[in-house]
């Protein structure tokens, strides 16, 4: 991959939550790294009102307050902050972009913009920065969540962003495919050659992809109301994941060949009717319980009002093409539940006959398990003969054959998803990000889900935090005879 670095980065929404705990420290990474172009100048626009001098004490303080301590180094920072400066921009006001324009000078050497903020904000963001030379062929801009509300708002969006950049200019944020573990995914199935024959409908019975978290609405409620976890989670990092499982091999791993792949997964999703929508899929809202020891309030009471959003939804989801006919992809994620967990549960078909039945030996199909997050490492559970005479029968056991990526890689230093998205941006390889027709299939795919749930009047179930949500997802998947990969 040719590197194509720009010389200067332009962070919308630099006064933000997500730059503080994420985008500076993930700036201040790769700077420490020695990662930067050079000279790249980093200009923060926000609508708060500082000088220079003003943000530089703030990302200090941000820097301060998330950096792990063993990568603090003053003076690294101190340089760092020297590539800041800062422009006070309100994005809906058509006559802050002059100054903006000056503030960021001439940008032959070429812009990367980084949009952080509300979608409503993107059409007079766009029109801004076209109407003062910021957005030319030298120019190209990464878009952060949420990108719209539905299909309809999503195309609007990629409409709008299109009048300023041609699809090769932009760069669609999905943090989760930053994640190094997400990347492993491909590394797992396309270098090595012993999955890849049974990786299909012959060789698997059911794909459970679970994004459990333990926090709940945090501070986040104006947001969280509009969306929900469909539309927060599925519609973006779950829908990657699924094809990343799903995808066909990639000819070469560039942008094109991988993101065509995926788009071919999302294309092949059945739709979700709203006969259908009881049935394959489920919604829950959290009440108090407790998580992790701590007693903690349920949705509503965190809200101070009711509410029928959704913190949890199960789907039992299909893809119509030939390699995936009839395995079901169960997918879940939910806010305050058991544990924080991301994980990808591949569970294998039984052995087509077993010679151990007449000697009393149970088998249990073998299932891979994926462990995304918090801990990282791959796990496949095989059948092994528990050591002994066999006088009262074969004795067989699940055993784990792990690999640790924690302790097989201990020495290397995990990367923030940020660092990775943010160095890539700025180096021009849109491998990771999420072009149009991906994003433009995810949200049909969500909709008619939405559209399934409005139809039949449902409303989330009560599930007690510190779960693993509603009954009604257990049952989801024992009906089809399978268990949740839990433990
Ligand atoms: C974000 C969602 O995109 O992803 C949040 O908006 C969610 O609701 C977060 O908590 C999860 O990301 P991670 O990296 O903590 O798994």
């Amino acid at each position: 991959m040719q590197r194509d670095p720009v010389g200067k980065l332009l962070l919308f929404g630099a006064t933000g939550d997500l730059a503080q705990r994420m985008l500076l420290p993930s700036l201040y990474n790769l700077h420490a790294d020695k990662l930067l172009p050079e000279k790249l100048q980093i200009i923060g626009a926000a609508r708060s009102d500082y000088d220079d001098a003003g943000f530089r004490d703030f990302a200090k303080k941000a820097l301060d307050k998330f950096l792990p301590d063993d990568r603090k180094d003053e003076s690294a920072i101190a340089a760092f902050l020297e590539r800041l400066s800062y422009q006070a921009t309100d994005l809906s006001n058509p006559d802050a972009f002059p100054a903006l324009a000056e503030k960021v000078g001439d940008v032959s050497g070429k812009l990367a913009i980084y949009l952080s903020t509300a979608p409503s904000l993107f059409e007079p963001a766009v029109k801004g920065l076209e109407k003062v030379g910021l957005a030319g062929e030298t120019v190209r801009i990464g878009l952060e969540k949420p990108l719209g509300y539905d299909l309809a708002s999503s195309k609007e969006i990629n409409d709008t962003v299109a009048i300023g950049f041609t699809e090769d200019r932009i760069f669609r944020i999905d943090h989760y495919l930053g994640k190094e573990t997400v990347q492993n995914i491909l590394a797992l199935r396309f270098g090595n050659s012993f999955f890849e024959p049974v990786w299909n409908a012959r060789g698997i019975d059911n794909v459970q992809i679970t994004i459990a978290e333990t926090v709940g609405l945090e501070d986040r409620a104006g947001y969280y109301e509009g969306a929900g976890a469909l539309r927060d989670m599925v519609t973006n990092h779950m829908l990657q994941l699924l094809a990343l499982i799903a995808m066909e091999p990639p000819a070469r791993y560039e942008p094109s060949a991988i993101r065509d792949e995926k788009a071919k997964v999302f294309r092949s999703l059945r739709q979700i009717t709203p006969e259908d929508a009881r049935q394959v899929t489920v919604t829950g809202q959290y009440v108090g319980g407790a998580v992790g020891g701590a007693i903690v309030k349920g949705y509503d009471e965190e809200l101070g009002k009711d509410s029928d959003v959704e913190t949890f939804v199960a789907i039992k989801a299909h893809l119509d093409n030939w390699r995936w006919q009839g395995v079901p992809f169960y997918i879940r994620t939910g806010k305050r539940m058991a544990v924080r967990r991301s994980e990808i549960a591949i569970q294998f078909k039984p052995v087509p006959h077993s010679m151990f039945t007449g000697r009393g030996g149970a088998l249990q199909p073998n299932t891979l398990v994926i462990r995304l997050q918090p801990e990282e490492y791959i796990e496949l559970l095989v059948m092994a003969k528990e050591p002994g005479l066999d006088r009262d029968g074969v004795k067989l056991r699940e055993v784990p054959l792990k690999l640790s990526l924690d302790s097989e890689f201990a020495g290397t230093r995990r990367r923030i998803a940020y660092e990775r998205l943010l160095l890539d941006l700025i180096e021009g390889d849109q491998t990771l990000f999420v072009r149009r027709d991906e994003v433009e299939a995810q949200w049909a795919w969500t909709d008619s889900i939405r559209a399934g749930w409005a139809a039949n009047g449902m409303k989330p179930k009560s599930y007690q935090s510190g779960t693993w949500g509603p009954n009604a997802a257990i049952a989801l998947t024992e009906r089809d005879g399978v268990t949740w990969q839990d433990d």
